[in-house]
């Protein structure tokens, strides 16, 4: 019952985005280069954008779509203020509509998973629509923000910063017997725990040979999270901390009811922060503004440019280190989510599912647990 009052404001927090009144729409890339895991890009492009553009690739949760987090999420709201463009990842289709954080494709350096089809969205809104390349920004909720821990981990080169709304640590969700998608209860419920230093590991397994800057990074959580349990938090900062050289143990500032009233935001050096909300479950709602700011969109608390992780040379990103490459490609396109749907109250979703994932409209298809999605 808990469980589902949380979701229930969830829901009520996802459509209360949809009044903003945006000035254009969101739109399908069909084309934009090699797909091996078969995603879909949804691109919000406002009517007016800024030479150069910004641009997020703002992830969905389980249960969600590109569509559903371009309703549910600020960010198009707030590109229209501000002039940068969107883009909303669609994951491949699957008896759930999570992204596969847990295969070894997935948790490798173009190895072909979803993570490489993400990566590509970026380098074509580059190459496309001439953004600029050292600010390009990922974002994720849930599954998303797992997603974007692994991107971050996976990726480095591209990404000028991330914020990661209750995710878990890149390598924590991983199928011990390589399965894509594979829900993983050990790591969910808070039970897989690593120093520091083996965590960074992990992040730099997943991209041999890279000696680059690794992003800027946000993780916010949810103390009642019962979905991705709180432990998971410490998990991620043990995890960057590890990466940046900082001590997770000892922030080097702690701000109380920031940014909200019962947040604490922890600064661990300034290309770490980690914020936790008291008393919330999973999920965080997005704190559209505290990302202008961490992106640098507006002023008041950018992250600073990333450096190398020894921190003697800053490394500007260029194009040429923005070529992905994949071992396998597809020309196969993802469907728009379809207008009909299971009706109110059905499952859709869920391990094993294999019937309809969407709902009907008004209603979206919810994680109740790993095990049952609910159109709610
Ligand atoms: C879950 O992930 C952990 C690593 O975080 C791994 O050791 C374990 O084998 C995984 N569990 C399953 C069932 O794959």
């Amino acid at each position: 019952m808990a469980r589902f009052t949380l979701l229930a404001s969830l829901v009520l927090f996802l459509w209360s985005g949809i009044a903003a009144g945006l000035t254009s729409t969101l739109q399908q890339v069909t084309n934009f280069g090699s797909n091996p895991a078969n995603a879909g890009m949804w691109v919000y492009k406002p009517t007016t954008v800024t030479h150069n553009p910004a641009v997020i690739v703002a992830i969905h949760y389980c249960g969600g779509s590109a569509q559903a987090y371009f309703s549910g999420s600020p960010y198009a709201s707030l590109a229209d203020t501000y002039g940068f463009i969107v883009i909303y990842p669609n994951s491949p289709p699957r008896s759930t509509t999570c992204w596969d954080v847990s295969s070894p494709a997935t948790l490798t350096h173009n190895g072909g998973g979803d993570s490489n089809s993400i990566a590509n969205m970026a380098t074509y809104a580059i190459n496309t629509y001439g953004a600029d390349l050292t600010r390009i920004f990922v974002t994720g909720t849930s599954s998303g923000a797992m997603m974007t821990n692994v991107l971050c981990s996976t990726y480095p080169e591209i990404w000028r910063a991330a914020s990661v709304y209750s995710g878990v640590a890149a390598g924590c969700f991983v199928s011990s017997t390589g399965g894509v998608d594979a829900w993983n209860s050990s790591c969910a419920d808070g039970q897989v725990s690593q120093t520091s230093a083996q965590w960074a590991a992990v992040v730099r397994a997943m991209y041999p040979g890279y000696s680059g800057p690794y992003p800027p990074i946000q993780e916010y959580h949810g103390t009642a999270d019962t979905t991705l349990f709180y432990e998971n938090f410490g998990e991620e900062i043990k995890e960057w901390a590890g990466i940046f050289g900082y001590n997770a143990a000892a922030p080097t500032q702690v701000l109380q009811n920031t940014p909200l009233s019962g947040y604490t935001k922890s600064i661990y050096g300034p290309n770490l922060q980690g914020i936790s909300a008291a008393g919330v479950g999973h999920t965080v709602p997005i704190q559209g503004n505290e990302d202008m700011k961490w992106f640098g969109i507006i002023p008041g608390g950018a992250a600073p440019p990333p450096s190398t992780t020894s921190g003697s040379t800053t490394s500007v990103r260029s194009t040429s280190s923005l070529t992905t490459t994949t071992p396998a490609s597809s020309t196969t396109t993802v469907p728009p989510p379809e207008s009909s749907g299971a009706a109110h109250w059905a499952q859709c979703g869920g391990m094993g599912w294999t019937g309809a994932t969407t709902c009907a409209a008004p209603y979206t298809c919810q994680m109740l647990n790993e095990y049952y999605y609910q159109c709610v």
